[in-house]
């Protein structure tokens, strides 16, 4: 056997003969017919399927929440979900955020707070934001710090976001 061979999966045939599925996916109002292979995830469904970047790849394994979006009005690890569970669901994501160039008022506390230094995680902090302050987990700083654990800011910018969260959960 040459190394090739050897190198070779035994299923490798098989294993490239992935199912695609039909799906509609409903993103910021708008519904979006695509064929896609099912293994395709939501974050990259977004982004390289519909060009919607915001939400941003860091990790791709559910451990940094840079591609938080919401779910039925819920936040999640896009990276993690396949794009054919939200077939029938309403995504939102950061680009529906602002109102006719009006930005939605986290977005305005971040800016105010200077929440953000290189901004690779500001669109996962933000959506992840602005389902606590829904959630009603804004109340204190140990909530927002517990709630907003699962969005990592390698830039260190914990501080200011919790600032800015304060400020709208106060009704600034
Ligand atoms: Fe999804 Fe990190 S890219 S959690
Ligand atoms: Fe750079 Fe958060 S602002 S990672």
């Amino acid at each position: 056997m040459n190394n090739a061979e050897s190198l070779a999966h035994p299923n490798a045939e098989a294993s490239t003969d992935v199912p695609h599925v039909d799906i509609t996916l409903n993103v910021n109002g708008v519904a979006h017919r695509m064929e896609c292979d099912a293994r395709v995830t939501l974050l990259d469904a977004l982004r390289d399927h519909l060009g919607l970047t915001g939400a941003k790849k860091g990790c791709d394994q559910g451990a940094c929440g840079a591609c938080t979006v919401l779910v039925d009005g819920k936040r999640v690890v896009s990276c993690l979900m396949l794009a054919a569970q939200c077939e029938d669901r309403e995504v939102t994501t950061i680009e529906s955020l602002s109102e006719g160039g009006k930005p939605h008022p986290v977005q305005t506390a971040f800016a105010r707070h200077d929440a953000f230094q290189c901004g690779y995680c500001t669109p996962g902090q933000i959506m992840s934001a602005v389902s606590l302050l829904a959630e009603g987990r804004a109340d204190s700083e140990e909530d927002i710090c517990e709630f907003m654990s699962g969005n990592i800011c390698r830039c260190g910018a914990y501080p200011n976001i919790r600032a800015a969260i304060r400020e709208v959960a106060a009704g600034g």
